[in-house]
């Protein structure tokens, strides 16, 4: 059998002219009297091959002439330089397979472009697009650069639980995990009687590896994590899934200064190395209808200058005068909400912008307090367009400040012996972040919609497949 090859890689000059054998999806096919050409696609590369078929080809009745869009083919034959115009290379198929028949009755996708509303319907189909197609292949091209960036940098990956019995963000969102029988679970003084679960105690999907990420880092010194995460927050909107995957660095000895300058070398390492090994993807992507022209140039932008600092309580100054009917009033003390996320983003920088010193009120407890007694060492970058993408702080290595805030805050203090200890053996100074691995590729992609940068999204009311 000939080399099987990916069109990528023809695309891409890797590919020796000559004979080959490529296997895809059809995803056009001219017939005329004299020529048949198929533009193939096997879902590597934004560009498809164009075939060329003489109707004189064995079999050529009974299988090329039955091919339509979205049926699956196997060919061999010769890649040679194209004579025609608009494209580089061209296939003469000598040999000619039709594996699959996509009968264009009942194939629910077509030769024209269908929303993106529709897609989120088919699901299982939607890879086989030329957007979504250019959407996964950015995902897993980001995903590596994640990865090479922490490992160039001497940071551990680490895999924290995806079941867990703490509640890192404090805020009750979780989704519960238990094997007891939901119509008639045992109870004690009419309470679920949890002793009898699978942990013998509640347990849900984590909402963040952060704590366990912070024992590890309080051992190996610096970790990240790239895992799934799990809010089940009713919250229906363009930024928020119920299951997604979450970057999270945490290191020793690190004040918030410098995990503010890590997390903007990170945002930028992964976009450099996306606009990079996915140009064509990018470009593509940065055509559509639904981007804003200036795209590339906004994120190359983006990686040359520096985000811009805005302290909490300049940032409420600036929001106050404005001059802007905000839907939600602005006062210091409020958590900033989307649409002041974007004025300071989209208006008043133009850029991202990391906010740092936020009201110890409105964020976790974990974070480190300030001597103003009010304010704590937190962060959140914000993006043009999206608003949040990653939130982080310096934690609080105090015990006694620690405890004071978990009892303050009304939170379990025997739940968190573990961490508490963390404080009383060997403590030191330490921070990290996490990064919305989606709202990165929504920042990247120009997608409007989160759902549409993950293959099986999840949100309320939906879990399909
Ligand atoms: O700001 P969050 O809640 O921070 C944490 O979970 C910390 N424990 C992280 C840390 O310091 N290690 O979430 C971090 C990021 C957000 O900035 C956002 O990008 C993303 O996770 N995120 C979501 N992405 C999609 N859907 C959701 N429902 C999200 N919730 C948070
Ligand atoms: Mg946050």
């Amino acid at each position: 059998m000939a080399k099987f090859v990916t069109i990528r890689d023809v695309n891409d000059d890797k590919v020796a002219l000559g004979h080959l054998e490529l296997g895809g999806w059809v995803k056009t096919h001219r017939q005329s009297k004299r020529v048949s050409f198929i533009e193939l696609t096997d879902g590597t590369a934004v560009a498809g091959l164009q075939l060329v078929i003489d109707p004189t080809l064995a079999g050529y009745a009974e299988n090329v002439s039955k091919v339509q869009t979205g049926a699956s083919i196997r060919v061999s034959g010769e890649l040679i330089v194209s004579p025609g115009k608009g494209q580089k290379y061209e296939f003469q198929v000598k040999s000619f397979d039709l594996v699959g028949e996509a009968d264009p009755e009942q194939f629910p996708l077509q030769k024209k472009a269908h929303s993106l509303e529709f897609l989120r319907e088919v699901l299982h189909l939607r890879p086989r697009t030329s957007t979504m197609g250019a959407v996964l292949r950015v995902r897993s091209a980001a995903a590596f650069a994640v990865h090479r960036f922490f490992q160039e940098r001497g940071f551990f990956y680490l895999n924290t639980p995806i079941i867990s019995t703490s509640d890192c963000e404090g805020a009750g969102e979780m989704f519960h995990v238990s094997t007891l029988d939901p119509e008639n679970p045992p109870r004690v003084n009419g309470k679920i009687d949890y002793s009898q679960d699978f942990f013998k105690e509640p347990a849900s999907l984590t909402v963040s590896g952060q704590l366990e990420g912070e024992v590890c880092a309080m051992g190996i010194s610096k970790i990240y994590t790239f895992g799934p995460t799990f809010r089940a927050e009713n919250s229906n909107t363009t930024r928020h899934l119920a299951e997604f995957w979450m970057i999270e660095p945490e290191m020793a000895f690190y004040e918030l200064e410098d995990n503010m300058e890590l997390a903007q070398d990170f945002v930028q390492g992964v976009i450099k190395e996306v606009l990079s090994t996915c140009s064509k993807e990018i470009e593509f992507l940065a055509s559509q209808e639904w981007v804003q022209p200036g795209h590339i140039d906004n994120l190359q932008a983006v990686c040359e200058s520096k985000f811009t600092r805005l302290d909490y309580t300049d940032a409420i100054t600036i929001l106050e005068k404005s001059g802007k009917s905000f839907e939600y009033p602005v006062s210091w003390g409020i958590d900033l909400q989307s649409e002041h996320e974007r004025f300071l983003t989209d208006e008043h920088v133009k850029g991202p912008v990391t906010v740092v010193n936020y009201p110890k009120d409105i964020k976790a407890f974990y974070m480190r307090l300030n001597e103003d007694g009010k304010t704590v060492r937190a962060m959140d970058v914000l993006v043009p367009r999206l608003g949040e993408i990653i939130g982080g702080s310096q934690r609080e290595e105090r015990y006694d400040v620690l405890l004071a805030k978990i009892r303050a805050m009304g939170l379990d203090e025997a739940a968190y012996w573990w961490y508490l200890e963390l404080r009383k053996f060997g403590t030191v100074p330490h921070a990290g972040f996490g990064l919305g691995f989606e709202r990165l590729l929504m920042y990247m992609t120009g997608m409007q919609n989160i759902r549409d940068v993950m293959p099986f999204p999840r949100f309320p009311g939906f879990a399909k497949f």
